[in-house]
């Protein structure tokens, strides 16, 4: 009798050892008991458009700190949303990271988020840099700006994006490609500050102002006029504070061969746009996910985006790099980012329209 009993007691015990091993296992593909197994293995996944060593770093400094594993999945964001959207309840990944909030917003629309609420967030970052609903938030800042050839061009013809599309600029104008999700969200800032008329008719300036048809990235559109193929260009602010600072001699040539102009300062101000970040709907560890995007808006993280990247700061008590200094401070267009999302489509429409390559 005693001798049954034990069996039966063994074979239940062997059950449900092999059934732990098997939630250990499946844990990047199941939901259930995920927040035990989270707990054991301390860990989140992260779904992420940004490729930089920064990232890298902050992420191993994160783990030293916090004991919690950091693994992570690079492609585009369009690849990242596609991916959610396929693995539906069953995807391992906590964390969305995107360089646009556009995009970020486009993954709130598809039901791929949650919402969070997270006191140290809505401190660290201010209101129109984070989603109405919580359901995102900006972790680094940019402005996409005019940059000008300091011998042939007078600043002050081109203090604004509308600028851009006066016969003035006929010729001069290097700007990349309007699959670029930078430009999308600069004609949606366009069409949210004025309608959609207005917008197209610049974009029609724009792509009558170009000198030659778009290519490369916001880089290859400063050394093209280094080059001499145009004398205006758009970039984001830390493409350009990059190259004044790179290792290769070159590129740091090319770039003081050049100027920033902040436009619109007398109107709406300078478009911005950030890299953000989100805790995904079946985050399977959620807490994790919360302290990690919190960790990357604390002072320290953002020292390092401001060091490494030359990327703007969420937070406003952070030192900023010597190039952000000299550039000065600026007034930003603090329309709410979730606006750029909602716009982009008309955006990519309009272009299309306008023969925008
Ligand atoms: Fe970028």
């Amino acid at each position: 009798m005693n001798r049954i009993f034990l069996s039966a007691i063994l074979f239940i015990l062997s059950l449900s050892f092999f059934s732990c091993n098997g939630n250990k296992k499946d844990n990047a593909e199941t939901t259930t008991d995920s927040t035990t197994v989270a707990e054991e293995v301390k860990e989140v996944n992260v779904y992420s458009h940004r490729h930089y060593e920064s990232d890298k770093n902050l992420f191993e400094e994160f783990e030293k700190q916090t004991g919690i594993k950091v693994n992570v999945v690079k492609a585009s964001a369009d690849e990242l949303i596609n991916k959610l959207e396929m693995e539906g309840q069953n995807s391992p990944a906590d964390i969305l990271i995107t360089v646009d909030a556009g995009r970020l917003h486009r993954a709130k629309a598809k039901d791929l988020l949650q919402p969070i609420e997270s006191e140290v967030l809505f401190t660290n970052i201010p209101a129109h840099l984070r989603d109405a609903d919580n359901q995102w938030f900006g972790i680094t800042k940019r402005a996409r700006v005019i940059v000008y050839d300091k011998e042939k061009v007078k600043p002050e013809d081109f203090s604004t994006y509308e600028s851009l599309a006066d016969a003035k600029a006929k010729g001069k104008l290097l700007i990349r490609s309007s699959s670029n999700v930078y430009n999308q969200s600069l004609l949606a800032s366009v069409i949210a500050n004025s309608d959609e008329g207005t917008a197209k008719k610049w974009a029609t300036g724009v792509v009558t102002n170009m000198a030659r048809e778009p290519k490369g990235g916001d880089r290859d559109q400063i050394k093209a006029i280094a080059a001499g193929e145009g004398t205006l260009a758009v970039t984001n602010t830390y493409y350009f504070a990059q190259m004044l600072n790179d290792t290769d001699e070159a590129n740091v040539n090319a770039a003081k061969k050049v100027a920033v102009i902040f436009p619109n300062q007398d109107g709406r101000g300078t478009h911005i746009n950030v890299s953000g970040a989100a805790v995904t709907k079946y985050a399977p560890n959620k807490e994790n996910a919360i302290k990690l995007i919190e960790f990357l808006t604390s002072k320290e993280a953002q020292e390092v985006y401001v060091r490494e990247e030359m990327e703007y700061p969420v937070r406003t008590d952070v030192e900023m790099a010597q190039t952000l200094k000299d550039w000065g401070t600026f007034k930003e267009d603090t329309l709410n980012l979730s606006k750029l999302g909602e716009n982009q489509e008309k955006a990519v429409i309009i272009f299309d329209e306008v023969s925008w390559k």
